[in-house]
């Protein structure tokens, strides 16, 4: 039985949808990342689970119970779900141990257990010691320990954590998604956790969700996002920053549109996919070779150092295709490429057999 379920969800603020009939399960122990860019509904399909908001429509179950549906709403205190969110949502009038042990005295539980359940959760997130501070005595990173520490506290059926890390510096945000995730194996968690940034989802999740303009593109493992994007949108979110005109042109065959060159090049394509569409490409993929049936020829108009490597545009007919290379290539030079492992996302009227058409991708 999922831990999580969410079937054909709606919310609208003032007739204006903000997430628009998703399905999605976060199975038992598992961490799932909801990532999708800013305004896309994460924030809002969170806070259905916890029930701050009342959705429009479908169904919410926590393991199996259903706590929102039609006629049907549980309270969020009813849920045990916790909740972690971006801005460290700490009580600044109590010590980190009063905040961390608050939902334990909010169920009855008596002082002696408390102290001690609160000690071991406090140790879990590596914050033995700050017991009687206050929060702002505490740095960003362990005010968000706190928060963390709170909420597991409760032992939730699962953790929904919205954006955690967000406001901690780079390093820190680093040390802690591994922690976070560490965490999660060790106890064997279920978190629902929401971000807009695509390294933190690859790095933790165990399946990642992405969604866009309220309605989820794609639900897989992480490699999965990253190797086979399920559309143009999902590859976008995923690093290919280049989509290149281009036409079917036999099996697992394309061929470029760009300008006078014409090259083919291979690309896994579903059988008997045919018309026009567009190829992914990331810079990092592309590279440098001597000769090839599949080198494109083009001209180095910018480079631009990042440390150890170097980003050059290489242009190609009309178009300009990214490339890292450690290769000192200059601005001028003509270069021989290939572009990599591609990705083919067919134009909407492009026709696949069985298969209807990709919606529009923003
Ligand atoms: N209380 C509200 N009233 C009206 N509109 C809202 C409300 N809450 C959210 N929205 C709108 O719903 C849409 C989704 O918002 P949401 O906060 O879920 O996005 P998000 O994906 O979490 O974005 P971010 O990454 O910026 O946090 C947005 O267009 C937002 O303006
Ligand atoms: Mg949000």
């Amino acid at each position: 039985m999922p831990a999580v379920e969410l079937q054909n969800l709606w919310k609208d603020f003032h007739s204006v949808p903000a997430v628009c009939g998703i399905h999605l399960s976060v199975q038992e122990g598992e961490l799932l990342a909801l990532l999708g860019p800013s305004g896309c509904g994460k924030t809002t399909t969170l806070r259905t689970v916890a029930g701050f908001e009342v959705p429009t429509a479908g169904e919410i179950r926590i393991r199996g119970k259903t706590v929102s549906g039609p006629g049907h709403f549980v309270p969020p205190e009813a849920r045990n779900v916790g909740m972690v969110f971006q801005s460290y949502a700490v009580w600044p009038h109590m010590t980190v141990e009063a905040n961390v042990a608050y939902p334990l005295k909010l169920r009855g539980v008596p002082p002696a257990e408390r102290r001690e359940r609160t000690r071991r959760v406090l140790e879990l997130v590596q914050l033995p010691g700050l017991e009687f501070r206050f929060p702002h005595q505490l740095s960003g990173g362990q005010q968000q320990r706190v928060a963390l520490a709170r909420a597991l506290n409760m032992e939730p059926a699962v953790l929904l954590l919205d954006e955690p890390l967000s406001n901690l510096d780079a390093q820190l945000r680093k040390e802690m998604r591994l922690e976070i995730k560490a965490l999660q194996r060790r106890l064997g968690i279920t978190i629902l956790y929401v971000t807009h940034d695509q390294e933190e989802a690859l790095t933790m999740a165990d399946r990642i969700a992405v969604m866009g303009s309220g309605v989820i593109h794609q639900v897989a493992p992480p490699e999965e996002v990253f190797e086979e994007p399920a559309d143009r949108f999902v590859a976008e979110f995923m690093g290919c920053t280049t989509f290149l005109p281009c036409e079917v042109a036999g099996v697992n065959r394309v061929r470029l549109l760009l300008g006078e060159e014409a090259p083919t090049v291979s690309c896994p394509l579903p059988s008997g996919v045919s018309g026009r569409g567009v190829l992914g490409i990331r810079a990092q993929e592309a590279h440098l070779i001597r000769d090839g049936s599949e080198a494109l020829t083009g001209r180095v108009t910018l480079r631009t150092y990042r440390g150890g490597s170097f980003e050059v545009r290489v242009q190609v007919g009309k178009h300009v295709i990214p490339l890292i290379t450690t290769t000192p290539l200059r601005e001028g030079d003509t270069v021989q490429f290939a572009l990599g492992p591609v990705r083919f996302f067919p134009d909407v009227s492009c026709a696949i057999p069985g298969e209807v058409p990709q919606a529009t991708v923003m």
